[in-house]
């Protein structure tokens, strides 16, 4: 986990470090930041449906903007991203979609691994994975491999991912635990949950971001949302820019948490 982390008054993009990116003379969101940002990435059908296009345009394009989005992450030294790429759902979509939709996931992880290194990404998958085909999953292994010793924010790629799916492995885990290791059902406690999820280790949800326009969860993070702030925009997901992320980073800093608490005098 990232312990520098910077203050509002830090230079975070620093300037130093020069950048190809125009982006990286954006001003710094303001207030405070989020440890773990999460991004339903909506509307590429709809964005691609409403030009003419087919929907896998939309697919195409929205590579664009995680690429954008993930560098801005890694600039701004957030502890985690995570991106739901594809839900268990979502295989209700015709196979030419889902077809599309591993090319480019497969195209992503090959043609993205030199910049993953080069801004010190750490990578993990959450969700089946273990359903996607031979030729996906030697690129997320090998992809992973390279990370393996990167120190940076950590992209967390929601893939064949659903929140119901992911709290029944993880009861299935801890009742085999019990049933074959001696796990007493006392032990069992929020933290052990947490611990046997796929989002283990990593920080709570602090900030969770809708594009397309929807106001749904659609079976994200259920457990891992308990206290997120929620942030819609009705831009779709090629369409939203770094500026939209710097807005929504800065309205989380403008937000009172309170945890079921009260506000501190
Ligand atoms: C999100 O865009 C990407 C995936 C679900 C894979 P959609 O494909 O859901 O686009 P819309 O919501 O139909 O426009
Ligand atoms: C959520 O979008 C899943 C992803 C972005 C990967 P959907 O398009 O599947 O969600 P619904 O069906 O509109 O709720
Ligand atoms: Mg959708």
């Amino acid at each position: 986990m990232s312990t520098s982390r910077p203050s509002n008054s830090d230079n975070i993009l620093n300037p130093e470090t020069p950048s190809t990116s125009p982006a990286a003379a954006d001003p710094t969101p303001e207030g405070n930041l989020p440890r773990h940002v999460a991004i339903i990435m909506d509307g590429n059908g709809r964005w691609a449906q409403g030009r003419g296009l087919p929907r896998i345009e939309g697919h195409r394009r929205g590579v664009a903007t995680v690429r954008r989005t993930t560098e801005m992450a890694s600039r701004l030294k957030l502890e985690a991203l995570t991106l739901y790429c594809l839900s268990s759902e979502n295989w209700k979509r015709p196979k030419t979609e889902l077809d599309f939709l591993m090319h480019l996931l497969r195209q992503y992880l090959i043609e993205e691994r030199r910049t993953l290194l080069e801004q010190n990404l750490r990578l993990r998958f959450i969700g089946r994975v273990d359903r996607l085909d031979e030729k996906v999953l030697r690129e997320v292994e090998r992809t992973q491999k390279l990370c393996r010793d990167n120190t940076g924010t950590e992209l967390v790629l929601a893939v064949d991912y659903g929140g119901r799916d992911e709290i029944a492995r993880a009861t299935r885990r801890l009742v085999t635990k019990a049933l074959e290791e001696g796990l007493s059902p006392d032990s069992i406690d929020e933290k052990l949950v947490a611990e046997n999820l796929d989002t283990q280790g990593l920080a709570e949800v602090d900030l969770m971001i809708r594009t397309g326009g929807d106001m749904r969860i659609s079976n994200f993070l259920l457990w891992q949302v308990s206290y997120a702030e929620f942030w819609f925009t009705q831009k779709c997901w090629p369409e939203f820019e770094d500026e939209d992320f710097q807005q929504a980073l800065t309205d989380f800093g403008e937000r009172t948490r309170r945890f079921g608490g009260l506000v501190p005098n």
